[in-house]
């Protein structure tokens, strides 16, 4: 794995946005696997400013999302389709045809599931997937288990991840307690991946992945099985 310590969480950004950057200008129709979360959010104003520059074109990309919470759709400003709406999509020249969340409102999240997971497919995979990191080590919302799941499926949110997300809601009564969320197949078969990971109190968790014992224990520890992750973390 790749390792970039940042000075600062905009250089962070920059760093990571000029990767996928580069990717959309290689590769106009690229397929880019996009995160949410606090983290990614200064990236998505970095590739905007570059679109607005006229930098960038978005207008055969496609994207495919990790996840979603289970019981909100994209009418809901908490839900992850709404985020993307907001901090990206609505602010580049993107076909939201091509932009792909997993529906948190399927009647069967397990069909739900596969039927991403199809599509992850027909699309040959994602070029680059972002991600970012919740403080238990999850990736996407795949939370510390026994074993590592595959396929897209629906989770039980681990109360930590509840308590750090309740943070974006008006309550934590509120932060709903299910999500369906990419498994580690649409993650890693990805051709580059990078995470992101900002601030004093990720840099337990940063170490572990990277140098801990690959265990569903510490979901992002997988990532040491793929060929080309970067990882940018920056302290402040
Ligand atoms: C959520 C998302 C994850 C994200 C995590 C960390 O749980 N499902 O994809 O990595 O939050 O978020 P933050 O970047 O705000 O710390």
């Amino acid at each position: 794995m790749k390792y970039i310590e940042a000075g600062s969480y905009e250089e962070l950004s920059r760093i990571a946005a000029g990767i996928i950057a580069d990717q959309v200008k290689e590769k106009p129709d690229c397929v880019l696997g996009l995160a949410t979360g606090s983290t990614p959010i200064g990236t998505y104003k970095e590739l905007i400013k570059k679109y607005e520059a006229g930098e960038l074109d978005f207008s055969k990309v496609k994207t495919v999302n990790l996840d979603e919470y289970i019981g909100l759709d994209g009418s809901s400003d908490q839900s992850y389709r709404y985020f993307m709406n907001h901090n990206l999509f609505d602010h580049v020249n993107i076909d939201k045809n091509n932009t792909n969340v997993p529906n948190g409102k399927a009647a069967d999240p397990s069909k739900e599931g596969a039927r991403y997971d199809e599509l992850v497919a027909s699309l040959g995979g994602t070029d680059i997937q972002l991600l970012g990191i919740g403080h238990d080590g999850h990736i996407g919302f795949n939370e510390p288990d026994e074993v590592f799941y595959a396929a897209t499926h629906e989770v039980v949110l681990d109360d930590m991840t509840i308590d750090a997300n309740a943070r974006f809601f008006a309550s934590r009564d509120e932060v709903p307690t299910k999500a369906i969320t990419m498994g580690m197949w649409a993650i890693m078969q990805a051709k580059k991946i990078i995470l992101v990971a900002n601030g004093e109190g990720k840099k337990d968790i940063v170490d572990k992945f990277m140098h801990g014992p690959v265990t569903p224990k510490v979901p992002a520890s997988i990532l040491q099985c793929h060929r080309d992750v970067t990882v940018i973390y920056s302290k402040n």
